[in-house]
């Protein structure tokens, strides 16, 4: 076998292996790290009939969110919240609640909006977007998270937070 022979064997192999490290199947699932849990209190005020299912008018009264080590993260400042869903006809339930938390850490405040589908009184996961200008938590503006909200028929609603992981 001559030397230039060998070159190309070895770059033939490579290239054999080259689209299977671009599949997509092969990029890793991401990592979440619990960041938050919590519970919210929800008032319906009333469920709209509308087009396409029951359209949530509620109001979020107050929320605790704890850190993964016990201590009180945020509170839900009063006045601040609502939940705007759709409760659909078939079970599942579109979740997009709005509200306004105060860190304990700095007492400084924070947009957060969830959108999330799942199902009715059981579970949604969806997408939690925060906005802050907190020096402790400004690195939520840049992260995705996930949310894990379960509204029960009866009693606060719980709330979990997990974050996407930094590669
Ligand atoms: C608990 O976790 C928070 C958030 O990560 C941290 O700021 C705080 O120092 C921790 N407290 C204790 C007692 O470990
Ligand atoms: C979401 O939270 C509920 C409890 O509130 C739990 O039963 C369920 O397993 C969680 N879902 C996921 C996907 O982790």
């Amino acid at each position: 076998m001559s030397f230039s022979f060998i070159l190309v064997l070895v770059a033939q192999v490579a290239c054999l292996f080259l689209p299977v490290a671009a599949a997509p199947g092969a990029v890793p699932a991401p990592t979440l790290d619990p960041l938050f849990s919590g519970s919210l209190t929800v008032d319906l005020v009333t469920l709209i009939d509308g087009p396409i299912g029951g359209r949530v008018s509620a109001k979020i009264t107050d929320g605790v969110l704890f850190n993964p080590n016990g201590t009180l993260a945020a509170t839900v400042v009063p006045g601040t919240g609502i939940g705007n869903g759709i409760l659909a006809d078939d079970g599942i339930f579109l979740a997009s609640i709005m509200f306004t938390v105060q860190f304990a850490a700095d007492n400084t405040y924070a947009y957060v909006a969830v959108q999330g589908v799942g199902k009715q009184f059981v579970q949604d996961l969806g997408y939690v977007h925060i906005e802050t200008d907190s020096e402790v938590w400004d690195n939520l503006n840049s992260h995705f998270i996930v949310g894990n909200v379960t509204f029960p028929k009866v009693g606060p609603s719980i709330m979990n937070a997990y974050i996407v992981a930094d590669a």
